[in-house]
């Protein structure tokens, strides 16, 4: 079953507040982009070492009017030619949340808009339709810095989690290791570039590969990269950081691909859509396209351009689109929360 687009013009103003990227977009249809103004906190949040929830809502404060205006001015709309005000509602840091939330919340009322609450993952997930149109059964592999989960959808709104990290999201791990290694929180790319000038020479543990399920963990593998390092330290030797960054990745890459592919033929999808920031690494984007043709698989392999695999206010209008479809609407009672999960998607929202 394949979506349909719209022969009206609804265009759809996100916001995207959930971390520590401030973004919001102009979606037309749920697909094309007119504008995705993304102010990054990168910078100012690498000297912590990650993201301090106190700093990340102060700078959300200070950017989200200029980006919503930005992103109005890119688009060359009006707020009369809005059809409605889209915002992530959960999961991520409350208190960076609430500033989105309060943001739409204040614009939807001022111009009469529709208000349309939109689940974080769900828009790492329609970040795909912005590339190509979704084909119903799918399963969607979501790799980010707070999440590790396979979900099976049966059709447009169904999320079914089939597979969840056990402990640490991949994503967490490439940034642990990552600061063992010295390197600037957020370090998943700087490993994926080390990692492609080095060799898979340590062998790490494939943690849950074989198990008869779809979930993960990975923070046995992080334990054996850390003594791996201490251990070589207290013998004063110098390990190669391009070989461990390797082979750490070849370990996560292992297991999420064999788990995914696994899940792709036991519930017989044609689509697999790759979302979240680590859906950005190089080796793991090569390694299922490899493993797709080696098999001969007929699979429909989406990963969105890397500037869409990060939380963006773009896959948030992408997403809010089907909702708005299906009559998901927000009050003046929305309110952010941090732990939302798929199941409860439609919490906090009246249909
Ligand atoms: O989806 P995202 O932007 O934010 C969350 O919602 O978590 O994901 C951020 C995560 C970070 O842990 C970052 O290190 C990781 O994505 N990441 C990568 C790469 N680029 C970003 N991990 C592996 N390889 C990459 N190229
Ligand atoms: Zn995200």
């Amino acid at each position: 079953m394949q979506e349909n687009s719209s022969q009206t013009r609804e265009l759809i103003l996100a916001f995207e507040s959930s971390c520590d990227e401030t973004s919001v977009a102009v979606i037309e249809n749920g697909e094309k982009i007119l504008a995705n103004v993304i102010a990054s906190q990168i910078n100012s949040q690498k000297r912590f070492g990650g993201v301090v929830p106190e700093v990340a809502s102060r700078h959300h404060v200070e950017q989200i009017t200029l980006c919503a205006e930005e992103a109005m001015t890119q688009a060359h709309v009006t707020y009369a030619d809005l059809t409605a005000v889209a915002v992530t509602y959960g999961p991520g840091l409350v208190g960076a949340l609430l500033i989105g939330v309060s943001a739409a919340k204040a614009i939807a009322f001022a111009h009469q808009l529709p208000l349309i609450p939109v689940n974080h993952m769900a828009g790492h997930v329609y970040a795909a339709r912005l590339v190509k149109p979704l084909t119903y059964p799918l399963i969607a592999l979501l790799v980010s810095g707070g999440h590790t989960e396979l979900v099976y959808m049966r059709t447009a709104g169904q999320f079914e989690i089939i597979g969840d990290t056990r402990d640490d999201a991949a994503g967490e791990a490439f940034d642990k290791v990552g600061r063992v290694l010295g390197l600037a929180y957020p370090a998943g790319g700087k490993i994926d570039h080390l990692a492609s000038q080095g060799q898979d020479s340590f062998h790490f543990p494939r943690a849950m590969i074989k198990e008869a399920n779809y979930d993960f963990s990975f923070s046995g593998l992080k334990s054996a990269f850390i003594n791996t390092v201490h251990n070589a330290q207290q013998r004063g030797e110098a390990l190669s950081h391009a070989d461990l960054a390797a082979s750490f990745q070849a370990s996560v890459i292992d297991v999420i691909v064999t788990k995914t592919l696994r899940a792709v033929k036991q519930y017989g999808v044609q689509q697999l859509i790759m979302a979240g920031g680590v859906a950005a690494n190089s080796g793991l984007r090569d390694r299922f396209r490899q493993e797709i043709a080696q098999r001969d698989l007929e699979l429909d392999f989406v990963v969105p351009p890397l500037r869409l695999c990060g939380d963006n206010g773009a896959m948030i209008g992408a997403a809010a689109h089907v909702l708005y479809a299906q009559g998901v609407r927000g009050d003046a009672h929305l309110n952010a929360d941090p732990s939302l999960s798929f199941p409860y998607l439609a919490a906090n929202t009246t249909k």
